[in-house]
């Protein structure tokens, strides 16, 4: 990948595009080609054919999906799988049969067995049954990952795959009724202050453990095995570390300055029960996570802040 490689970053409005188009302006990559969904539906075969044809990008970071929290999985699982599917395949496609040299696809820890054995490695794919509130969009992923692999036997073509945990930062989804459960408690915490609540509704039992890698580190190690990783076999990222969902809470809690209590709404779905990703075959590649949680939510709460108007909300 040379500073003047035409590399194609798909989803380049969203939380991980943005991320990426930072990383790579940031290494000096000046030949970014961006379009967005206005521009082009990456859902339509005819227009992302035209693109590729016309614009033959040399790399391809696919970071555009249909991306939601439990209750948008929950709520639109046809469209998880359908549009996930319809997307992915027109891009993967296209990248190939117009000669792109390496293609990096975004997977997901979702892609996992419910009830893997933690902490959870690459091997574990495909092993037992999925978590069932968002299997629609894992089985979506699973197919993307398969696709890459196959091609890459039968064309050669150089496409990897990338599995990150939980995300947040900067440019998050902070609607709480599709967002993932970082900028929801942000936003949350952040509104029950700003009304003088006296208490915070948090979904769930609190004792889920997760773990959360910010944006920015996702970006570098998605650059950075774009740059040097050329395998068939997938690659989580991770911080190799988790927390419990409760913990996090009061991790807001104190981030946000808000002083009322936190109570749980166990009616409503904990998901899978411990979900930490085995991040040695990353680290045995040559990167590791930079930024601590406290750190990155405090950012990520900073940024709320000062872009409140252009926030999703
Ligand atoms: N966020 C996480 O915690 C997380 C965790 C693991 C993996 N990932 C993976 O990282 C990737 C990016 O996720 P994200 O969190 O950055 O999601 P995001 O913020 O929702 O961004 C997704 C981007 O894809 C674009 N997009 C979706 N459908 C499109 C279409 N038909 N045509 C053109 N653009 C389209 C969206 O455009 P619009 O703005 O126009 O909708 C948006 O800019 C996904 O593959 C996701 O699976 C994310």
């Amino acid at each position: 990948m040379q500073k003047n490689s035409k590399i194609f970053v798909a989803g380049h409005r969203g939380l991980v595009g943005g991320a990426i188009v930072r990383r790579l302006q940031a290494l000096g990559y000046d030949n970014l080609l961006l379009a967005g969904r206005d521009q082009l539906d990456l859902q339509d075969r005819n227009a992302v054919e035209a693109f590729f044809a016309a614009n033959k990008p040399e790399v391809v970071i696919l970071a555009a999906a249909k991306v939601g929290g439990i209750h948008a999985n929950n709520s639109y699982p046809a469209e998880f799988l359908h549009d996930n599917l319809v997307l992915q395949n027109n891009v993967i496609d296209a990248a190939y049969r117009h000669g792109a040299a390496k293609l990096t696809f975004l997977g997901s820890s979702c892609i996992y067995p419910k009830l893997a054995p933690q902490p959870i490695k690459e091997e574990y794919l495909l092993t037992g049954p999925l978590e069932p509130t968002n299997e629609w969009y894992a089985i979506a992923k699973i197919a993307g990952i398969k696709l890459c692999q196959a091609y890459r036997r039968q064309y050669g073509f150089n496409a990897i795959s990338l599995m990150p945990t939980n995300l947040y930062g900067p440019g998050d989804n902070f609607d709480l009724q599709n967002s993932h459960v970082l900028p929801a408690l942000i936003r949350k915490f952040h509104e029950a202050r700003a009304n003088g609540d006296h208490e915070v509704v948090m979904w769930g039992t609190g004792t889920p453990r997760r773990e959360f890698l910010h944006v920015d580190d996702m970006a570098a190690a998605t650059v950075f095995l774009t740059e040097t990783y050329e395998g068939e076999d997938i690659v989580n990222v991770g911080v190799g570390d988790d927390i419990s969902i409760r913990e996090l809470a009061e991790m807001v809690k104190e981030i946000t300055g808000f002083e009322g209590r936190i109570v749980n709404d166990a009616s409503k779905p904990d998901g899978t029960p411990r979900k930490l990703l085995d991040v040695g075959r990353l680290h045995g590649l040559g990167w590791k996570a930079q930024i601590p949680l406290h750190q990155g939510i405090t950012g990520t709460y900073r940024w709320f802040l000062q872009h409140h108007a252009e926030a999703r909300l």
